[in-house]
């Protein structure tokens, strides 16, 4: 079968890495790939209204969709109606990503447990009702803000300011509807299951590391690290994240006539009350992709082909292996403000021999060498029996990359480790 990978990132490096080893792959595309991704598929630049045309030209057999944005825009819907099957929702069924306010709706209707909240168009509506959640509260930008849509504010002139940045356009168009919502309290722990709009299978657990620095200090990013699987996610808590958060959202977008096919990534907050809904993405995390596929020893190809074509009951559940996945990732100096580019990267072949798998994410080739070209670049990525073993082996990697105009940190999967300790 032919596949065309649509994104750029470490994510889909990850996936090109794992569609790669696929019995089933005839050839792989990307669109527009990375030098990472090019050693395992033809990078082709299509511009979005141009995909449609070379999948049916190229007879690609499987659209497999990385980002979140071609989804929201419909990417999936256009080439379902044209007969190629796609990896990913159709537009209405990723609002779940584009549109907390309709996510939020949707667990009202379906009773699924997630934080108290409301929806605001407009401002001072917004401040008016802030006195009714408290402090801290969550205030979120309805629509999609590259991860930087959500502010907690301590104090009531912090949150009132907040409100007016949104409204005020601080995150264009994503701002034009707020959210405002109650504050959990536990440890965020992110969930993945497949789904072909009828049948749902889990995909693993992870946990990130979202803030800048060690200890988990500093601004907060697209992703600095991350594991799996998430020990803090026991068989108990993860049938009841399928039972009651996962299953009736699935049902609930069936029943509404626009059903979900992909992967379903849940956010989640574990409290005392057990575990809450904080949010849903509509894709693979960056960088929990890359743990995941470093679990998978199937054949990807199979896998998101039966998502794809409604056949995911007739394969049975994907195993993940047990042994534990964990990223780090290198980022440029300035992240995550504007990045340092240019910047050259040596050591890649040292590292991977390491037996490591370095994915590249934003990278690319001059000459014959590699040189930073986004604010998250590499996603140095190892195996072991343990989360400590896996440090070790993803650390010794980093290590040897030679990346003078980059930073990583040094403590990826310490709550994990600390656990372990003490088991
Ligand atoms: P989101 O973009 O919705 O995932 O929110 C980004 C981050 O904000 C989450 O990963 C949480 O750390 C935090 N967050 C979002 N909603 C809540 C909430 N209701 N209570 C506590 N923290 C939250
Ligand atoms: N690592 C978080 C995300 O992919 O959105």
């Amino acid at each position: 079968m032919k596949v065309l990978l649509i994104g750029s990132g470490g994510r889909e490096h990850a996936l090109a890495w794992k569609l790669a080893q696929s019995p089933r792959l005839t050839k792989l595309f990307a669109s527009p790939g990375n030098p990472g991704i090019a050693e395992h598929a033809e990078c082709v630049d299509l511009a979005p209204g141009a995909i449609l045309g070379f999948a049916r030209e190229e007879n690609i057999g499987l659209v497999v969709v990385g980002p979140e944005q071609p989804l929201v825009e419909g990417l999936a819907d256009e080439l379902r109606a044209a007969g190629i099957l796609v990896f990913g929702p159709g537009a209405a069924a990723a609002r779940l990503e584009g549109s907390k306010g309709f996510t939020k709706d949707l667990c009202a209707r379906a009773g699924i447990p997630t934080a108290a909240y409301a929806r605001f168009s407009d401002a001072e509506a917004a401040k008016a009702a802030l006195p009714r959640f408290g402090l801290p509260v969550v205030i979120k930008a309805d629509g999609l803000a590259a991860g930087k849509g959500v502010v907690i504010p301590t104090t009531a002139a912090e949150a009132e300011a907040a409100i007016d940045d949104m409204f005020g356009g601080g995150f264009g168009s994503a701002g034009a509807e707020v959210v405002i919502e109650q504050f959990l309290e536990g440890e965020e722990a992110s969930f993945f299951a497949l789904t072909d709009g009828t049948a749902i299978v889990p995909f693993g657990t992870a946990q990130d590391h979202k803030r800048i620095g060690d200890g988990d200090t500093g601004p907060n990013t697209g992703g600095m690290g991350a594991y799996s699987p998430a020990s803090i996610v026991t068989d108990a808590i993860a049938e009841e994240v399928m039972a009651r958060i996962i299953r009736p959202t699935v049902d609930t977008l069936a029943a509404d006539g626009t059903p979900y096919s992909g992967v379903l990534y849940a956010g989640l907050m574990l409290t005392a009350e057990g575990p809450q809904l904080i949010e849903y993405k509509c894709r693979f995390g960056d960088p929990e992709a890359q743990v995941l596929m470093m679990r998978y020893d199937g054949c990807l190809v199979t896998l998101l082909a039966a998502v794809a074509e409604g056949r995911l009951a007739e394969l049975g559940p994907p195993a993940l292996a047990d042994r534990v996945a964990l990223t780090v990732v290198m980022a440029a100096d300035g992240y995550p403000g504007p990045p340092v580019k240019g910047g050259a990267i040596g050591g890649l072949v040292e590292a991977e021999a390491a037996g490591a798998q370095v994915f590249q994410a934003g990278t690319a080739r001059v000459a014959d060498h590699i040189v930073a070209s986004g604010g998250r670049v590499l996603a140095v990525t190892a195996t072991g029996d343990s989360v400590a073993e896996a440090q070790r082996a993803a650390y010794a990697a980093v290590d040897r990359i030679d990346f003078p105009t980059g930073f990583c940190r040094r403590d990826i999967g310490w709550r994990e480790i600390a656990r372990e300790a003490v088991a």
